[in-house]
């Protein structure tokens, strides 16, 4: 399949493409989207057969108007709300709301909760207000495989399986959004990803967050195992386990230092130790890892702070099987 260059006229043609029920990928500002109608369960059905997804793991819906919140959210509007939607959206903030019926079941797995946000993409946006407003859509990527930061990882991925790639170059930030439920008394962090806890721990005084190690999974993005490359990936704590000796390593670096082993590929997420250009690096670099002929990919942990926190939490999940 070829790819589409997000032209007005393409813009125009993926909005029509879901209104008709198709399924578009179109680039967000954390990674690629696989689009389909929100209200069309038949679309729905089509992004859970794409991606082998389980039905029981609830879609993200992406709106590109605040009104449309209120259509869809069984909610009163409320300065809480309104504070943090009027901070960060559009952006990569997903926020877990009671729905109103006009939330197909199957869009969020039975629950009577959805996730929703405003993507800070432009292309995104155009493609969402030239559909019926919302449009529900997960990462872009086969179910628990690395996430796509590209167009063509979308194509490798997906090609034939949908109908429509929107182009819009590398996602600015490369890690998904972060997940807040907002339905408890104290919000609680459910996905740790592009906007940091401490920010939204700023604006929004106390919240809780969920914790992978001591914690039962809530929600499915929660299982132990996602994110994850084909060959085998490891946190790298005390050097390289002998069984691997022999083999051939590809070593994703934090900033370069490679302590003096002998690498068959390397690559780095940022030689100036940036986070955020280590975030918007992380799935690239991993694709790039797992197309080269290497045994297993070993990777150093990041400081957990920050965005380290987004990262590293995907590079644990990537690391079990
Ligand atoms: O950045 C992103 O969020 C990207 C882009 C495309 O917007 N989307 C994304 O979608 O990462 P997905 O489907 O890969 O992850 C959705 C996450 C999952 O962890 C899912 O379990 C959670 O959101 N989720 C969805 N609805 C939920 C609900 N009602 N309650 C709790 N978690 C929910
Ligand atoms: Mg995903």
């Amino acid at each position: 399949m070829s790819l589409y260059k997000p032209t007005n006229e393409n813009l125009k043609l993926a909005g029509q493409f879901l209104k008709e029920g198709k399924l578009v990928a179109f680039p967000t500002e954390t990674v690629y989207g696989l689009g389909g109608d929100l209200f069309n369960e038949e679309s729905l059905a089509k992004i859970f057969e794409a991606k082998q997804r389980p039905d029981f793991d609830p879609l993200i819906t992406h709106i590109a108007e605040k009104e449309m919140l209120y259509k869809l959210a069984d909610i009163d509007r409320n300065k809480k709300l309104e504070s943090i939607i009027e901070r960060f959206w559009p952006g990569p903030l997903t926020l877990i709301l009671p729905k109103k019926d006009k939330v197909p079941n199957l869009a969020t797995s039975g629950l009577k909760t959805f996730a929703v946000r405003m993507p800070a993409n432009d292309i995104a946006l155009q493609i969402i207000r030239n559909s019926n407003g919302a449009v529900a859509a997960p990462s872009a990527n086969p179910f628990g495989y690395l996430s796509p930061t590209n167009a063509t990882h979308v194509e490798e991925q997906l090609s034939g399986k949908i109908d429509m790639i929107i182009d819009g170059g590398k996602c600015k930030m490369g890690v998904e959004s972060t997940v807040l439920d907002m339905t408890k008394e104290k919000p609680i962090v459910l996905r740790p990803g592009a906007i940091e806890i401490e920010k939204l721990k700023k604006h929004i005084g106390d919240i809780d967050v969920y914790n992978r190690r001591t914690a039962n999974p809530t929600a499915p993005g929660q299982l132990p195992s996602h994110y994850s490359p084909v060959t085998p990936l490891k946190i790298i704590k005390n050097g390289i386990e002998s069984e691997d000796l022999s083999k051939n390593i590809g070593f994703l670096s934090f900033y370069g230092e490679n302590y003096g082993i002998d690498y068959k590929e390397i690559e780095i997420l940022s030689k100036n130790k940036n986070m955020i250009e280590a975030a918007a690096n992380l799935f690239e670099k991993l694709h790039k890892l797992d197309n080269k002929k290497i045994d297993v990919i070993y990777v150093e942990e990041i400081p957990e702070k920050g965005l380290g926190i987004a990262i590293m939490d995907r590079l644990y999940k990537a690391s079990k099987k």
